[in-house]
This record gives structure tokens, sequence and C-alpha cells, in this order.
């Protein structure tokens, strides 16, 4: 009997209890905390544990003789979940603290890049709000001013003019806002181009690039209105070709890796880079330590292998004996979120069309919705990834289009222009996809 325990209750996490649901390996997943979505899934039952209760979660694995614990998002691993189940002898996909800082602390990360030469927007970390703006009139341009701890996405002020520079900064380290995570703020040079997230599956030495995502940050079509937690992502990137992936495995990954096996702190889990393609080459604007939402929900479609043996390879350090196969194919997630997102939430909806969705090819991950009475209903934020895989792109995105438009509920928005923009004609070169660069 193998169990498996997802922690979270996102898209990203019923995505993972989906492709683990594929596997010949796993007899049983329990989900902490889950959704509507992991509650109706084969072999899936939720547990009423929350995602941030650790001593709850390391319980719940000594309880249930879990085999595998596959954390989800980053707050858990940041608070050194990882760790407590390494100490109870329970193999954990996911890194420790220590490696999670590279997303918990932007302020450390932006150290450990610059140490190792990593390609990186110019950047300074102040703590006081008087050199800060200092500073801020010294640049020759208006800067990007990043709490630099754990704010939910939240956390990034891409600003448009200097005054608003100095209002971000006036916020975090005046007035407090985001608490601890905005007591230190990164001022870092704004760097233009397009952004993409490469994902790599690490056992601490080896790793396994994914098929390279395109988010789409922005609440509005054409990128407009606050960042959210990502509206809808497309696999693989037309940008992503083997020669930009070989430079970033070369110049970002393995480089970052091999530091942290030197510091004693082998990394094990999914590490996500966060990319902007400059004129200059591809420069990191982020780590993540985990898989991203909605990347995971276009991306985990596309893997062939068994998802089981791949995270048990990363959490064990074996993941060089595990074959790691993607299929040829594209993937479009459109994400359909809630009246009010991403600053208001919203009242409880019931969702009609599900069916219909999986009729039309769809694969619908739920994020935001819960079980009312045996009814599935929207409870706000992010509500559901709706996702479709294609021979191409325009084929992907259409069909899972199709299943957007057959869902309803009260209040629901999505983006028109996920997969849709027209591409350069400069990047209209054959796809090219992930592989096992080790
Ligand atoms: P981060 O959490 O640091 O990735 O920031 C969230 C989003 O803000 C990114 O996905 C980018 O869209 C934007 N962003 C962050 N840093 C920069 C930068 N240096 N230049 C331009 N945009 C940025
Ligand atoms: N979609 C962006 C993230 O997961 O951080």
């Amino acid at each position: 009997m193998t169990t498996v325990l997802v922690v979270g209750g996102g898209g990203r996490e019923h995505t993972l209890c989906w492709s683990l649901g594929k596997s010949s390996r796993v007899d049983r997943i329990l989900v902490a905390p889950g959704n509507a979505g992991t509650a109706l899934a084969e072999r899936c039952e939720n547990l009423e544990v929350g995602a941030g209760d650790l001593a709850g979660l390391v319980d719940a694995a000594r309880r249930e003789s879990v085999d595998l614990v596959a954390v989800g998002p980053e707050a858990p691993l940041a608070a050194g979940l990882a760790d407590a189940m390494e100490a109870i002898g329970v193999p954990t996909f996911g890194p420790s603290a220590d490696c999670a800082r590279l997303e918990a602390s932007k302020a450390y990360c932006k150290t450990f890049l610059n140490e190792l030469s990593v390609p990186t927007a110019a950047s300074a970390t102040f703590r006081e709000p008087e050199p800060a703006l200092a500073y801020l009139d010294q640049l020759p341009s208006v800067p990007v001013i990043k709490a630099s701890g754990l704010a939910a996405g939240k956390g990034v002020v891409v600003a448009e003019t200097p005054a608003e520079a100095a209002a971000a900064i006036r916020a975090m380290l005046v007035d407090g806002r985001f608490g601890e995570a905005g007591r230190e703020v990164v001022v870092e040079e704004r760097l233009r181009g397009t952004e993409i997230s490469v994902l790599a599956f690490s056992d601490g030495n080896d790793f396994v690039v994914m098929p390279a995502a395109q988010d789409h940050k922005r609440i509005f079509d054409g990128d407009r209105g606050p960042n959210t937690g990502g509206m809808g992502a497309f696999v693989p990137s037309p940008f992503a070709t083997g020669g930009l992936i070989g430079e970033v495995s070369n110049r970002i990954i393995r480089p970052t890796l091999d530091a942290l096996a030197a510091a004693g702190t082998p990394y094990r889990g999914v590490i996500y880079f966060g990319l902007m393609l400059t004129e200059e080459g591809p420069r990191v604007l982020e780590i993540n330590c985990r898989l991203g939402d909605p990347e995971t929900q276009a991306v985990l479609p596309l893997l062939e292998s068994d998802l089981f043996e791949v995270m048990l390879g990363c959490a064990t350090g074996s993941l060089g004996g595990v074959q790691v196969e993607w299929s040829g194919s594209a993937c479009t997630t459109v994400v359909m979120s809630s009246a009010g997102y991403p600053t208001v939430s919203a009242k409880p909806a019931p969702i009609s069309g599900l069916k219909e969705a999986v009729i039309e090819g769809c694969l619908v991950f739920h994020a935001g919705t819960s079980l009312v009475d045996g009814v599935i209903h929207a409870t706000g934020g992010r509500v559901l990834g709706v996702t479709a895989l294609g021979n191409t792109l325009p084929e992907a995105t259409e069909r899972a289009y199709a299943g957007v438009e057959a869902i309803t509920f009260e209040g629901s928005h999505h983006r028109l222009d996920i997969g849709r923009r027209p591409l350069p004609e400069s990047v209209r070169v054959p796809l090219s996809h992930g592989g096992s660069i080790r």
C-alpha cells in the first residue's frame, strides 16, 4: 500500500493528484487540505489539515504511514516542512528551509546569484526608507520595488514613475505594508523582454528541465491591471529553443544547484526560475522553491513518465535512475477566477458546465472550489484551470477556450488572450522541449 500526502489546496495540487493518480505505484493520495476537485478525484481523500499546520502534517504523515510527501506551496517549505518530515524519515518532494530561502528572501537570493555571477537585474537592498529613497534619486530609470519576504505574489511593484516607486518604498518600510515580509526591500533595475518560467526537477545533484512555460500574471488582457498569481499558462514557450535552454542550464541552473550542494544543502524538489529574456540574454527575475501555479496545470499533462517515480527520485537523491519523458504536444491552461480577484473575495457560487468542458476534451483542475451540500461551488480567488492538450499551441488553446465557454458561475472572469498573442517572426521556429540535461 503506497500512500502519498499532497500538501496544498490549489490548482497545482489538484494537478499533482491527477498526475499521481495515473501512477500504477500509488494506491492512496491524501491531500491537506485539498479542494472539491481533489475530494472527488479517484484514490484521493482530503484531510482537514491546513498546508501551514506543520505539526498536523507531521502527525498525519506518521499516522497514515505516508511513503512520500509532495509539497505544493512555498510557505510550509520556508517554515521547514521538508526538514520536519526528514526528521521522521518520510521522503519529501520539496526543498529544505535553507534552500527555500531563495524564494523566502529576495535579498538573500540576490546576494546568492551575484556571488555566483548568475545573470540577474542590478539591485540594492534596504531596511531604512531614507537611503532607499536617496538611491532612487540616483538611478537613471524607474526601478522595480520588491518586498523581500513572502507576500503571496503581491509584494512586487513594477512602478511606472519615480513617485510610484517612492510610494512603494514608503508603504513597505514606513507603513509596514506586507508586515515582516516588507521590512527589507529590494530596489531592482527594471528589465525588458519576454518572461518565461523554466522549472527543473532536482535531486540535489542531477536535474531535469521541464518544457518551458509562459505565465500571464496580470488580471486583464494585454497584460493590464494588477498582478495575480497567474491567469493562464501555455507550454512549451516558443522562445525556449534548445540553445536557450542549454544556456539557462549551464549559466543559471547548474551553478545554482552546485553551490547549494557544496554548501551542504542539496536541493530536492522543483526549482523554478522566472526569467526575463533580455537583449543581453536570459536574466533571473526570481527563484521559486516549488512548482508554479498555473504552470503546473499546463506542464504536467505533458509528462509521459510516472510522476511518483520522478518525485521519489528527487526526494531520495536518485533522479539519475529515473526516465523522465515529455510528450511533443502543446498544452494551454486558462484560469477562471471569481469576481473581484485579486483584491476582493466573492461569495460562494454554484458552478455548472464542468462535465461539458470535459466533453470538449478538457481537463478541469480545481483551485478555489468546495462542495456545499454535494454541489461544487466557486469559493473565490482563482477557481478553475481549464486545460487542454493539442498537437500545436493554437489547437490546445482553442480547445481550452471551448471548455471555458462551457462553464459558468456567477461573477466568473477569464482572460481571452492566453496563448493567443501573435509571436514575433524571429521566434517562429520549430517548438523545442525540455529534456534530460543532467
Ligand atoms: P517576482 O515575484 O520577483 O518574479 O516578481 C513578480 C513579477 O514582477 C514578475 O513575474 C515580473 O512580471 C515582474 N518583475 C519582477 N522583477 C522585475 C524586473 N526586474 N523587471 C521587470 N519586471 C519585473
Ligand atoms: N505562476 C507564478 C508562480 O507560481 O509563482
